[in-house]
């Protein structure tokens, strides 16, 4: 299938859920508002791949990523409750260490890139449409 059609009415604040979209992870994350400012107050000028959080999201509180870490192709941890988030409060891939914040952007590790944001768009309310 080239598109992935998500049911997001479940995912609450805080949550995350896994899809797969052209055989890859895709993480899909109700941000919670710390997690959305913290975004956004990050020095864009100071980032290793620059990019600012609201180019990287369409809705604030919802971000979608390509869950494959830009170093060596590991799924980077930070979807269950439980699993460590790294030093940025995102995500953390335990293959050779690399954080990434709450926009998905790399902060310390070996990763060139930030994680990369899928083409998708909201066809309702309640459903994100990913490809
Ligand atoms: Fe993620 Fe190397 S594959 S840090």
């Amino acid at each position: 299938l080239s598109t992935t059609d998500v049911d997001i009415s479940a995912i609450k604040p805080g949550q995350a859920v896994t899809v797969v979209w052209r055989g890859k992870p895709v993480f899909v994350r109700n941000r919670l508002p710390e997690e959305i400012s913290a975004a956004e107050q990050a020095a864009v000028a100071d980032l290793r791949d620059p990019q600012k959080d609201s180019d990287r999201v369409k809705k604030p509180e919802w971000l979608i990523l390509v869950g494959v870490c830009t170093h060596l192709g590991c799924v980077p941890l930070g979807q269950k409750p439980a699993d460590p988030r790294g030093e940025f409060g995102g995500w953390f891939c335990p293959c050779h260490g690399s954080h990434y914040d709450t926009s998905g952007r790399i902060r310390k590790g070996p990763a060139p890139a930030n994680l990369p944001v899928p083409p998708y768009q909201f066809t309702s309310d309640t459903t994100v449409r990913i490809g």
